[in-house]
């Protein structure tokens, strides 16, 4: 498969997708969800694929979140139509694949980047890791799952800190809280989840498969449709303009009262 974004690699039954566009800290454009979702597509019909790990290129990130240069001019029906379809194309789609999908994150891990790896079925993490949510910080909340996802992963008291406060946590944190279920040396990272991989791709693919729909079915999906509304909705208000026109200027936001 070719792509200008992302790289893949198969390795007897597992496959490697990086996310490769470091000059941006490998932060998710359009073109590169479309290409996320075509090769995760293409790597769960393949027979020959028992394990699929996520990661991105290079010693900084994983995904630095979505492309803020992208959606900053954004109406709010176009904010609602970006979570949306994101959503459909990209994190929905990872959680409910048959495939089992390991993140290994290997940096910054923040906004989409946290959602992309929250959407997988669990993550490995590498002792540079950061993670966070920092959406409030440019007026506007996740729109990839991140309100629904965190709060199943590390409950809701912590999903609530991690999301108002927009910060990062380190990986000790991280893997307190059961955000990652490992922590490795970087170098180790991959290593690592090609080892946890040929244990899952010595068992039943069918079976793996139906677990992973047992599970997902235990979680709502209203709450994911409230988030695309919110999230478009913030696309009205001052605030998002501030927020993402400071990121692009490199300064601090100055937000209005309520
Ligand atoms: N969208 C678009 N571009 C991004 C990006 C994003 N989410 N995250 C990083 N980049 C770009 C930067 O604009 C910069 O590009 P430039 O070299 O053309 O100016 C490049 O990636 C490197 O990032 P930089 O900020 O210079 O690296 P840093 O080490 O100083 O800081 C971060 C790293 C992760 C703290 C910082 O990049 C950051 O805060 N990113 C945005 C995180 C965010 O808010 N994500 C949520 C989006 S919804």
């Amino acid at each position: 498969m070719e792509f200008n974004n992302i790289l893949t690699e198969k390795e007897e039954n597992i496959a490697v997708i990086t996310i490769n566009r470091p000059s941006k800290l490998n932060a998710l454009n359009r073109e590169t969800i479309r290409e996320l979702h075509e090769a995760f597509d293409v790597l769960d019909k393949d027979p020959g694929v028992r394990v699929i790990i996520v990661t991105g290129a290079g010693p900084k990130a994983f995904v630095a979140g979505a492309d803020i240069s992208e959606f900053s001019e954004f109406s709010v029906d176009e904010g609602a139509l970006l979570a949306a379809k994101g959503q459909e194309l990209l994190f929905d789609f990872v959680e409910r694949l048959s495939t089992p999908v390991i993140a290994a994150v290997n940096g910054f891990a923040l906004g989409g980047g946290l959602e992309l790896a929250m959407a997988c079925h669990f993550r490995v993490a590498s002792d540079n890791a950061r993670m966070g949510l920092p959406e409030v910080t440019l007026g506007v909340i996740p729109g990839y799952g991140g309100t629904q996802r965190l709060p199943q992963l590390v409950g809701k008291g912590r999903a609530m800190e991690m999301i108002m406060t927009g910060g990062m946590i380190g990986i000790e944190q991280a893997h307190l809280y059961g955000l990652v279920n490992h922590m490795v040396a970087q170098e180790e990272l991959l290593p690592f989840c090609k080892k946890i991989a040929s244990k899952i791709a010595a068992n039943s693919p069918k079976a793996i498969a139906t677990a992973i729909k047992a599970v997902n079915a235990g979680f709502s999906r209203e709450g994911y449709r409230e988030e695309v509304k919110a999230f478009g909705a913030c696309f009205g208000t001052g605030d998002f303009k501030e927020g993402t026109t400071a990121f692009l200027e490199k300064r601090k936001p100055e937000f209005k009262g309520k």
